[in-house]
């Protein structure tokens, strides 16, 4: 596998991939979104997570596809999988799902060297209304912010559409994680932020690929970290959700490599 570098930097150090990237981008980007939408299916009261982490890395193994988070850092698992109060990089374990649960499931895998990452809302059995619009919400609001997506916009418009959309309905962005260039890597520079303030931050340009992975609470903004060093929570416990795309800077505009093919993308239930 070629591990050259491809394309050039900015000055603010975010790598600028050729126009025939993004046919790797958006075969790493189906396999990953494929995955997912398949998930619809395993997820169910009485389920495990570590069940449906089972079913994913064999997913990845039978396409003949790499998972890019076992030995990321020491994880094992081929998934995250973050419920209810979980903010993001809950670790699939044998606790099983109950009735009304909502959960996140967070995929990536490398095709021919090319990182997709994609993750969802799912839930088990019947959907709470509280839950249901926080879904909503952050759903739109990851959808606004890759709207924003075009040449001459920049990182702080994104962080703008999200964190404006997701404060008017009284919800709050999560500050301690971001979205994340990739690419032939899994995490590069920029760090994508989900608030900000219009025209702050680099300029978008053609070749950038990067996440935009909004965390939206019902409560306050406020995570911590478990003594398993991953998985984080809302510190008043209130209910989280995410949704993310992996998506690339067009001359004239975005395109989303972690599309589902069957439009599962949301709503998943
Ligand atoms: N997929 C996550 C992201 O969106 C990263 C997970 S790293 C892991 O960036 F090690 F926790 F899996
Ligand atoms: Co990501
Ligand atoms: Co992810």
């Amino acid at each position: 596998m070629n591990k050259e570098p491809r394309g050039r930097l900015t000055k603010d150090g975010i790598r600028l991939y050729e126009p025939a990237d993004f046919a790797g981008m958006h075969a790493a980007g189906a396999l990953a979104a494929h995955i997912l939408d398949a998930m619809s299916d395993h997820v169910f009261p009485g389920q495990t997570t570590g069940k449906i982490d089972e079913i994913i890395t064999q997913m990845v193994e039978e396409a003949g596809a790499t998972s890019a988070t076992i030995g990321y850092k020491g994880y094992k698992h081929a998934s995250c999988i973050s419920v209810n109060h979980v903010v993001c990089h809950g670790i699939p374990s044998d606790k099983t799902l109950k009735d009304g649960d909502i959960l996140n499931i967070d995929v990536t895998v490398i095709v021919d060297g090319w990182f997709g990452d994609t993750s969802r809302m799912y839930v088990a059995g019947r959907l709470p209304r509280k839950a249901e619009r926080l879904i909503e919400v952050t759903h739109e609001a990851l959808m606004r912010g890759i709207e924003v997506v075009k040449p001459g916009n920049t990182f702080g418009d994104i962080g703008h559409a999200i964190q404006s959309f997701v404060e008017g309905h009284r919800m709050s962005v999560v500050r301690d994680f971001c979205g994340h260039g990739l690419g032939r890597v899994f995490h590069a520079p920029p760090n994508v932020l989900h608030y900000g303030k219009p025209s702050a931050g680099a300029m978008l340009e053609p070749g950038m690929f990067f996440t935009i992975e909004p965390m939206v609470n019902l409560g306050r903004p406020e995570t911590k970290t478990l003594a398993d060093d991953w998985t984080a929570v809302t510190r008043d416990k209130s209910l989280s959700a995410q949704f993310e795309h992996s998506v690339g800077v067009t001359e004239t505009g975005v395109e989303i490599f972690t599309l589902s093919r069957n439009g599962k993308f949301h709503p998943t239930y």
